[in-house]
């Protein structure tokens, strides 16, 4: 699957499927072990990873590797991370529905090919693309829901903890969304 994964990646990395193409500089298609237990699903790439090429590498980033390594004891090379759009949005605007729908098929794919037994949502765009629903994270955070054979876990996205901190992400009536 490490060799499907790859031909995907080129397919994607020469995708014009949406207009997020013309102004992104690299696709973010993912990064990781291609036979990963456990899948990380953000939004979309911002401005550093737009530039690197890679998922998760800006600020959010560093809080996901750190919350990785302190909560879980791994690292991104022993799970996998990918976003439900893989080209950045201008000015990190939230994804429009024709753009993730344009991408989704590359999100399903890597989805069956890495087949995790875990995915844990980041946020409310990867939930509620995931999910298929309109609630928001802090309703559906904190139950684990069926996703295929796998098991899917919302939760917050690490922009919101950097926006909020611990008391913004419990607190009420702010944006869980994304940020660099
Ligand atoms: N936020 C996301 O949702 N994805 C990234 O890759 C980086 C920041």
């Amino acid at each position: 699957r490490e060799g499907d994964l790859d031909e995907l990646r080129r397919e994607a990395l020469a995708c014009v499927r949406c207009p997020l193409s013309a102004t992104r500089t690299t696709v973010v298609f993912g990064v990781g072990d291609p036979a990963a237990d456990l899948l990380f699903v953000g939004e979309g790439p911002g401005r550093d990873e737009d530039l690197a090429g890679e998922p998760f590498v800006g600020r959010s980033g560093k809080l996901l590797d750190r919350l990785m390594a302190e909560e879980l004891g791994i690292d991104r090379r022993s799970c996998y991370i990918a976003n439900v759009v893989k080209c950045r949005p201008p000015q990190n605007r939230d994804p429009r529905p024709d753009e993730m729908a344009a991408c989704r098929g590359f999100l399903d794919r890597q989805i069956e090919l890495i087949a995790p037994r875990v995915i844990v949502s980041l946020g409310n765009v990867a939930t509620r693309a995931l999910l298929a629903t309109s609630e928001g994270i802090r309703r559906v955070r904190g139950r684990v829901y069926p996703y295929g054979s796998a098991q899917l876990v919302p939760t917050y996205h690490p922009a919101a903890a950097l926006r909020y901190g611990g008391a913004g992400v419990a607190g009420q009536g702010v944006d869980l969304g994304r940020a660099d």
